[in-house]
């Protein structure tokens, strides 16, 4: 199990083959993502959610996602490990960008950084790729310009397409090895796909594109609240775990645990 480079990515896409990552914020679930051959581990701001329990992606730091992403980066033997950069983390320009990859990098073990943000990105993305650190791009719905963006609003429909193709080309142009592309029509989704030479990645941008991302808690069902309309949820863990606490309280209750294969001989 040869370790997944940014040239698998892009031998994925000449080849047809679809890249296939879910975000990941604990050893535990990306040792098991890990064995089922996920190519890529993207330890999300939405761990800021996920983990940390805040309403948007905006408040979460660095400081937080560091022993997250040391943890993923631990347990993934094969997957690429990408670190997110948090909202305030890289805005200030390409050095304040670069300081923060080289963190991930150096603190985390991270293999990749992704942020946020086409045209107005392109030069940290370029700063970060010339020190040689490979830049996810993510473009389409931003989460950390919700406000901006006025909610969790689909892009690139109708005038928007230009502007996102101009997003995307900025991104490759900037030297980035793939670009994820958020809550996007599918047929524009497809015409980015076509237009660039980097793998698009799909969140909620249909099947057009050269690979998939779901957040991990909303393909396993284990999410509070709403998921949204592109998810498949794949289990319900939420229901899995209630079931079990729910059997372990009554069977305290009860007596039944622990029985004597439980106890040890004095
Ligand atoms: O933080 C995250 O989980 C993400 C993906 C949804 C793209 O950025
Ligand atoms: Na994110």
């Amino acid at each position: 199990r040869k370790r997944v480079r940014t040239r698998h990515f892009q031998n994925a896409k000449e080849n047809g083959i679809p890249i296939v990552g879910l975000t990941s914020y604990d050893m535990l679930s990306a040792a098991i993502f890990d064995a089922a051959d996920i190519d890529f581990l993207l330890v999300g701001d939405s761990a800021g959610n996920n983990v940390f329990g805040n309403e948007t992606t905006l408040s979460v730091t660095v400081d937080q996602l560091i022993p997250l992403t040391r943890a993923v980066a631990g347990a993934a033997k094969r997957a690429l490990v990408v670190a997110d950069m948090p909202f305030g983390s890289y805005e200030g320009g390409p050095d304040d960008a670069l300081r923060t990859a080289v963190r991930f990098m150096k603190e985390a073990n991270a293999h990749a950084v992704k942020l946020e943000g086409g045209v107005r990105s392109a030069a940290q993305i370029r700063r970060i790729v010339d020190a040689g650190v490979p830049v996810m791009g993510h473009i389409g719905f931003t989460p950390q310009s919700e406000h901006g963006l006025g909610g969790h609003i689909i892009q690139g429909r109708g005038d928007g397409a230009e502007a996102l193709l101009a997003d995307a080309h900025a991104v490759e142009d900037a030297g980035a090895f793939a670009v994820v592309l958020e809550m996007v029509p599918s047929d524009i989704a497809g015409r980015v796909t076509k237009e660039l030479r980097i793998p698009t990645i799909s969140v909620g941008a249909g099947p057009n594109t050269d690979g998939q991302l779901l957040v991990w808690t909303d393909f396993a069902g284990f999410s509070q609240g709403r998921t949204p309309r592109f998810v498949k949820q794949y289990a319900n863990l939420t229901q899995v775990l209630t079931d079990a606490v729910t059997a372990f309280r009554a069977d305290v209750a009860s007596g039944a645990y622990p029985a004597p294969e439980h106890e040890y001989e004095g």
